[in-house]
């Protein structure tokens, strides 16, 4: 528990620091101050609210069980699901920044807790502060005390968490392993004899899909070879990235990738996962959207027509991100949005939401019998493990690094060559990170 609180200062004290993305440059956050702007409670809202958000498709159960929570508070509310296609939001934040940017934004969006949220939006001044809701719902001690810091800034919350995910999972089905005769493998020598293994028996090893996808294996890996204090110094400037340590992480995530199918590229994280429930991949690393995906959409019971471990090197650390709505200053009903957030963190709404959507609840007194079996083990891991924060969704580095690391990540992917890529890596580090 200790051990806990310690690492997700850390984290806390990544955002105190600062960096802006803002146009790419270093700049520190102090000078941009947010300017008053308190979203206050609403009674009884009406007009059009629309969410924007990147759960579309079969990303998007978890949040129609929502929406139907807020319809049935809310009757004479217009909601509009605004969404736009793309694991890990990759097109969803393009279009938002186009339309924050030109003056029409939506009423609420989806935005991860820490940097992408802070760093970009709110060193921007282009949020409301929600404290006043947090009050009147009476939330200010319903979540982790370590989660509303990444929340928050000059002394104000500026959006609602509405789940926790955990990224460094690695999934498969045990009918399958037990078929093809091998364990499940918990550090990275036991990874690559049992990938051997399964290659000479002509089954891909490891399913990955596109860019994003490898970014998050990617943050296994570094979590796997670094430790999580050493991880956690990549992200206040610590550690550099052109560290030999850190040069390791590259080639160690070479070798992982040499056993992952060769149309990743072209591969939606849910077709990744498709590889292992069909049998032709043994393993995927995914987030634990890939438990609702497998039990909301393909109806797989967790523990046996689906299992999971940590992947390799992480046992006892729980790589950390959480989905949060925030409300944009100028939206045109923020009645509604301040609705639509209060339903966010209500207890009712995010037992709906994330019994389907494989996350745990960010509220700390959820209804956990509602809870798969995948979900009441990683409630465990999150109160008992070290908590890290994740680079690939948002939470330790600003969206400027992570665009930025996206365009590292396609040359490694091209040339392998892991000495570049850590240079690459700490030029970015120099320009957003301290
Ligand atoms: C993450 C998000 C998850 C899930 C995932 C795949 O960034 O936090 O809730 O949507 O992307 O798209």
């Amino acid at each position: 528990m200790r051990a806990k609180k310690i690492a997700l200062a850390i984290i806390v004290s990544v955002l105190a620091m600062g960096m802006v993305f803002a146009g790419g440059s270093k700049e520190k956050t102090t000078t941009m101050a947010t300017s008053e702007a308190k979203l206050q409670p609403s009674e009884n809202p009406s007009g059009k609210l629309e969410i924007f958000s990147w759960w579309a498709g079969d990303e998007g159960p978890a949040l129609e069980a929502l929406i139907k929570v807020f319809e049935a508070k809310y009757p004479n509310v217009d909601l509009m699901n605004a969404t736009v296609t793309g694991g890990s939001g990759v097109n969803a934040k393009a279009v938002l920044k186009t339309r924050m940017l030109g003056g029409e934004p939506p009423e609420a969006f989806q935005a991860h807790a820490g940097m992408e949220l802070i760093g970009t939006w709110v060193v921007a001044d282009k949020m409301m502060d929600l404290t006043p809701i947090f009050e009147e719902e009476d939330l200010l001690n319903k979540f982790p005390e370590t989660l509303i810091p990444l929340l928050s800034k000059d002394g104000g919350i500026w959006a609602m968490p509405v789940d926790v995910h955990k990224s460094n999972v690695m999934w498969y089905i045990p009918e399958n392993l037990k078929k093809w005769g091998v364990e499940v493998p918990t550090n990275f020598d036991e990874f690559i004899a049992v990938c051997d293994k399964l290659q000479s028996k002509g089954i891909i090893p490891l399913s990955m899909g596109t860019t994003w996808t490898a970014n998050e294996n990617w943050e296994n890996v570094a979590l796997g070879v670094l430790g999580p204090d050493d991880y956690n110094k990549l992200w206040n400037g610590e550690l550099r990235f052109d560290d030999p340590k850190v040069v390791n992480v590259w080639e160690t995530f070479g070798k992982v990738i040499s056993y992952t199918n060769t149309d990743a590229a072209s591969l939606s994280w849910q077709q990744a996962t498709d590889m292992v429930i069909n049998g032709k991949a043994a393993f995927n690393w995914m987030g634990d959207w890939a438990a609702g995906y497998m039990m909301t959409t393909k109806k797989l019971e967790a523990g046996t027509g689906f299992g999971w471990a940590n992947t390799p090197g992480t046992q006892g650390v729980f790589q950390f991100l959480a989905d949060s709505f925030g409300v944009p200053k100028g939206c045109k009903n923020p009645e509604a949005a301040a609705a639509w957030v209060a339903t966010c963190g209500s207890k009712e709404g995010q037992d709906a939401f994330n019994p389907l959507k494989g996350s745990i609840p960010a509220r700390i007194d959820a209804d956990m019998s509602l809870y798969s079996a995948y979900s009441k083990s990683a409630a465990k891991n999150f109160a008992e493990d070290i908590i890290v924060g994740s680079l690939a969704h948002g939470c330790v580095a600003s969206e400027g690094f992570s665009n930025d690391f996206s365009k590292v990540m396609e040359t490694f992917l091209n040339n392998k060559d892991a000495t570049e890529a850590s240079a690459m890596c700490q030029e970015l580090a120099d320009k957003y990170i301290k």
